[in-house]
């Protein structure tokens, strides 16, 4: 067994976004292809307590180096006021060959770069017109710190941010960290945020939808991370992209609310998976706003923990714990 803390996690994937994005872009991928299992995730909830979950992500991702595990994924918002990090998981990798968990990962870090990293895939996918200059960030904590890192990736004309977060101390702390190249601004209020610029990342802690995003220019692309932030309206005006319908038709979800209000989910116009998986480019519609809402697949947790196993190996980071399993039962035993 491999324990691989924060530290050791941050020293492997800094610097390899684009290792990352093309294991998330696989994974996608697989999943695409059926080459992956991927049960429901499991929300742990607490009685009279509606602020505080834990999710469990379990996930199979098959291919020439298959792996299973789950993502144990925390959501304390408390957290943030005593100056920890909201979300904190740990990630168990478990081998084909006999089903042993392998590696046991931190996997906060893991889970906001694959989910930024999704994000701005789906940004490389969707393309507008020209390439983007500019992104507004609706939600300035962890999540879109990352997802600026990469977008930057996969769009390195970015030269703008427009920040906006109900809590400004956050907005102004978020510009504060940001590369000196950037030029950052926070807006004057979620109206203005949105109509900045034609690419747009939603990642906030709302619990209910508050916009119909008819802000924003025409052709833009919203990054729909935090998945509850976008009305009926504004989901039923967009084209919409998904990871998974199945998955994201749930859990008081934007498209969850569309489906519940039409009775069926033909306004998703596509998987991001489907879209990777032809050779055509794939524009932005130049009018509509288009909308990616992903759910956050495990596989795409997996995925990038698979990738930190093996480099935090091969470099000697992590402790190996070699008794952690019962030894092998001796043969004269069986
Ligand atoms: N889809 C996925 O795969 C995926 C994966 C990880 C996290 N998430 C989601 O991303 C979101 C952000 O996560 P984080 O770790 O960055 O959280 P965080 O607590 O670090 O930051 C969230 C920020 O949003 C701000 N905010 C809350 N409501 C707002 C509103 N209505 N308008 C503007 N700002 C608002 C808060 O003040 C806070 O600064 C969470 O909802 C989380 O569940 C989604």
């Amino acid at each position: 067994m491999l324990i691989v803390g924060n530290d050791a996690v941050r020293q492997v994937l800094d610097g390899r976004e684009l290792e990352v994005l093309a294991a998330v872009r696989r994974a996608y991928q697989q999943h695409a292809r059926g080459a992956t299992a991927l049960p429901h995730s499991v929300f742990l909830r607490f009685p009279q307590d509606t602020r505080n979950r834990i999710i469990g992500l379990p996930a199979f991702l098959g291919g020439d180096n298959a792996v299973a595990g789950m993502k144990w994924i925390a959501s304390f918002p408390g957290n943030v006021a005593d100056g920890l990090e909201r979300a904190s998981a740990a990630i168990i990798l478990n081998s084909m060959d006999n089903g042993h968990p392998v590696a046991l990962i931190e996997g906060s870090t893991i889970s906001a770069r694959r989910t930024a990293a999704s994000a701005a895939v789906a940004a490389a996918t969707l393309r507008p017109a020209t390439p983007d200059t500019g992104v507004s960030l609706i939600g300035c904590g962890v999540i879109n710190f990352e997802v600026l890192r990469f977008l930057r990736v996969v769009y390195p004309t970015i030269t703008e941010v427009t920040l906006h977060d109900l809590d400004r101390d956050r907005a102004a702390e978020f510009a504060r960290r940001c590369d000196p190249d950037l030029a950052v601004t926070i807006a004057d209020g979620l109206p203005a945020a949105l109509a900045a610029h034609g690419l747009v990342s939603v990642a906030t802690t709302a619990a209910v939808p508050y916009t119909d995003l008819a802000e924003c220019r025409p052709g833009t692309l919203v990054l729909h991370v935090s998945l509850r932030d976008v009305t009926i309206d504004g989901v039923l005006s967009s084209v919409n992209v998904v990871d998974d319908p199945d998955h994201v038709c749930r859990a008081a979800t934007s498209p969850h609310l569309a489906e519940q209000h039409l009775g069926h989910r033909d306004f998703i116009h596509a998987a991001l998976g489907d879209l990777l998986l032809t050779d055509t480019e794939h524009p932005r519609d130049p009018v509509k706003t288009t909308l990616f809402s992903p759910f956050g697949l495990g596989v795409l947790d997996l995925a990038v923990a698979d990738l930190v196993m093996t480099h935090a190996r091969a470099a000697g980071l992590g402790v190996e714990l070699p008794d952690f399993l019962p030894s092998a039962i001796p043969a004269a035993a069986r």
